[in-house]
């Protein structure tokens, strides 16, 4: 008998992870830790990182690739946050960290969609698998909250409410999809840095209230820069944008969206103010900056809809790539 024989092929586990848009983003007052209180709904997207992970030989240790969408901007080291979750995986069940990671691209470096926390909550699935750690779903959780702040959301997937830093989630209740345009930079934002913008508006406008004293007025709405009610004990979301996930009404949600770091992400990215109008002058029902920039998410009425913004950011040259996606998605798991 002739014939050839099939390619074996490598043993490995494969994992993809969504990227997330922040449909709210409440801040509060820097922590002495350093971190914010945040009331945050993240909703993930159907945009994703994949990251396998293959056996490497006894004492070979952790080696990573990246390939994709801008990969050149990725550290392939031990700062890599896909990297640190193998390793703190091994650690946490006292295995040897030797695997080979390869991650493949799909989500903006940088961009305040999460990329490079869906690497590490795909790596931890990743390693997870191959090394056949039983960990519990908690404790899975509890190593991504420790790797970051947006770690854990990525392994849950769908709409969540995230508070603490973030990284305490309440699954929402949603219905039917959401069709998004984001406007993407190659110039990435620094979380720290956008943060640090957040505290030093904050601060300028403490000391205006101050002078103002007891009775001047507060900054008002999604878009005042500094402290607003958001920083005192009152961290919340606005109800009226639960009830329009759990209807399904995108035009409502549209007029709920807010991040409250968008003023300080506009103060150290003046231009994309343009690429928020030129959503809003495209009939998006909204748009955002996504979570600490410098992607700009716009809700759409369709996927076509979605498409045609992102055509009119195109034509105006707004930005250095434009996609559509929809949400929401599910999160780190196993495929092929
Ligand atoms: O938790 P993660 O490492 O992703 O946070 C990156 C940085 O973002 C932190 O070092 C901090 O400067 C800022 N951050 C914050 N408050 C949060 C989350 C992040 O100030 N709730």
């Amino acid at each position: 008998m002739t014939g050839r024989l099939a390619a074996v092929p490598e043993p490995g586990v494969r994992v993809r992870a969504p990227a997330k848009v922040n449909l709210a983003l409440r801040v509060g007052s820097v922590r002495p830790d350093g971190f914010h209180p945040l009331a945050t709904v993240f909703q993930a997207l159907d945009m994703f990182e994949e990251v396998t992970a293959r056996p490497a030989p006894p004492g070979a240790g952790i080696s990573l690739t990246v390939t994709g969408s801008q990969a050149e901007r990725v550290p392939t080291d031990r700062t890599n946050l896909a990297w640190r979750a193998a390793a703190a995986l091994a650690r946490r069940v006292g295995v040897d960290p030797d695997v080979r990671l390869r991650i493949v691209k799909g989500v903006p470096v940088a961009g305040g969609m999460a990329g490079g926390s869906a690497d590490a909550a795909a790596a931890l699935v990743a390693c997870d698998a191959l090394w056949e750690t039983a960990l519990s779903r908690a404790e899975l959780l509890d190593l991504a909250a420790d790797l970051g702040s947006d770690v854990p959301f990525p392994l849950v997937g769908h709409t969540a409410i995230g508070t603490g830093r973030g990284h305490i989630l309440t699954p929402a209740m949603v219905r039917g999809q959401f069709h998004w345009a984001l406007a993407v930079s190659h110039t990435g934002l620094s979380t720290p840095d956008v943060f640090r913008e957040f505290d030093a508006a904050a601060g300028g406008e403490r000391g205006a209230e101050g002078e103002r004293g007891a009775g001047g007025e507060r900054g008002a709405g999604g878009s005042g820069a500094g402290p607003t009610e958001a920083s005192t004990d009152a961290l919340h979301v606005d109800p009226g944008l639960m009830k329009a996930l759990r209807a399904g009404d995108a035009g409502a949600l549209g007029r709920a969206l807010r991040n409250d770091l968008e003023p300080a992400a506009l103060a150290l990215r003046p231009e994309l103010g343009r690429t928020l109008a030129l959503a809003r002058e495209a009939g998006a029902l909204g748009a955002i900056v996504s979570g600490s920039g410098p992607t700009v998410a716009a809700l759409a009425r369709s996927a076509r809809h979605a498409r045609a913004i992102a055509a009119h950011w195109t034509a105006a040259d707004a930005c250095d790539a434009a996609y559509c996606a929809a949400g929401p998605a599910p999160g780190a798991r196993v495929v092929g």
